[in-house]
């Protein structure tokens, strides 16, 4: 089965990790911080604070601001669940934000209008708004900041498919990488093996604030603090250490950070390929008349960014949408759908959401397929994915 992402592991990603198991340290050793100051200067960020998923990351980024009962968070409902759940971990409440049915990013405008409605009817406005770069396209973020500092919450962006995308807002300034924080106060990775660089299990929240980085990385080891300026009194001697706030075991492992350290090496030649392969897919359906005239609809990119294409979607015509996703499965695609909209989860539809409440994301759903799309992946593979899709596109419906 030709997965719809997978890693790349070369040589050399074995032997930093052999290096790990041969070394004093597998976990609280020095590779951590090493990899965590690699990740820093590749997207110019002041401080980054890695962990075992971005999961975490998003939990101990919504802990960091504060999120708690009586607040909301406001998310997209294109996500994958973790975007959400941060929220409901911390005791706080979720709503959503559409997506604008070109970019598949939260519609920054949709945003403008909830926040006008809900400041006009005396609603809670949301602490947090978490952006999500779907497929690694950022969302408007001059546009969500400007509205951040109009209605007064933080921004954490969910570039958990984002990294190594690169952004250009403003006209002729220098583009950036995604990460950067300027448009938010935590940006948050994953490095999950489908995504762009792996550590099997791995996540980083990244911040320009010295003040949220002390807490995230209090936060991702119990609360614990061994830095004598942070202790409430004198320390007793070299052993000791204080709990100051509740935290959690969500380190990374020096395995890990090796492993991570070794990828990212390779991040820009990752980009290239998944670039160049989103592309021959692009020729491939406009080259292909069965899906012409808007048959098969892909996101729209906008000249602000250069997305590294963690996932390329084909939106299918919802009535073969069924079929050319089995098609493509018994033909040895192991294609997907990203995502299925997280207020449609039993679980959010018994806290009061409804189909129908985001319907740009729910249209979106019904005809989304994710194609294969990772370095390596085999020649033709996009010629065949591409074929079966036409085939049955063509095949009238039984
Ligand atoms: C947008 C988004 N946010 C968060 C996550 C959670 O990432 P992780 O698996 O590293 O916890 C994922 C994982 O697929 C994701 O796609």
């Amino acid at each position: 089965m030709i997965p719809y992402g997978r890693q790349s592991i070369s040589e050399e990603d074995i032997a930093a990790v052999v290096s790990v198991l041969r070394s004093d340290f597998l976990t609280q050793g020095p590779v951590v911080p090493q990899f965590e100051q690699a990740v820093a200067q590749k997207v110019g960020v002041a401080h980054v604070v890695a962990v075992n998923s971005a999961t975490s990351a998003l939990h101990i980024a919504c802990m960091a601001l504060d999120v708690g009962p009586g607040d909301t968070v406001w998310t997209s409902p294109n996500s994958f669940v973790a975007s959400a759940n941060c929220a409901i971990y911390c005791g706080a409440e979720v709503d959503f934000v559409d997506i604008d049915p070109d970019t598949l990013c939260m519609d920054a405008q949709a945003l403008a209008v909830s926040l006008q409605e809900c400041r006009k009817s005396g609603k809670t406005l949301p602490k947090v708004v978490i952006p999500v770069h779907f497929s690694g396209l950022s969302c408007d973020m001059p546009a969500i900041h400007r509205l951040s500092l109009e209605y007064g919450f933080k921004i954490i962006e969910d570039a958990s498919h984002a990294v190594g995308s690169v952004v250009g807002f403003m006209m002729g300034e220098p583009a950036e990488p995604v990460g950067s924080c300027r448009f938010s106060d935590i940006c948050v990775f994953s490095f999950h093996p489908v995504k762009i660089i792996t550590t099997g299990e791995g996540g980083a929240a990244l911040t320009q604030s010295d003040e949220l980085a002390g807490r995230l990385r209090a936060l991702r080891s119990h609360g614990i603090t061994r830095a004598e300026g942070e202790m409430t009194e004198p320390s007793h001697g070299g052993w000791y250490y204080q709990m100051l706030s509740l935290g959690l075991n969500y380190r990374m492992t020096d395995i890990q950070a090796a492993l991570g350290l070794s990828q990212l090496s390779r991040l820009e030649q990752f980009i290239e390929q998944r670039q160049k392969i989103a592309a021959h897919y692009l020729s491939l359906i406009a080259a292909e008349p069965k899906l012409g005239e808007g048959a098969v609809k892909t996101q729209q990119i906008p000249s602000y960014c250069s997305p590294s294409y963690h996932l390329f979607v084909a939106q299918i015509p919802m009535e073969c949408h069924r079929r050319c996703f089995d098609a493509l499965r018994d033909s040895g695609y192991g294609v997907n759908v990203h995502y299925i909209p997280i207020h449609t989860q039993p679980y959010y539809l018994e806290r009061g959401f409804a189909w129908g409440d985001f319907p740009h994301s729910e249209d979106y759903y019904r005809g989304a397929i994710s194609l294969p799309i990772y370095p390596g992946l085999p020649q033709g593979a996009p010629e065949a994915v591409i074929d079966i899709i036409a085939k049955e596109i063509g095949r009238p419906s039984a």
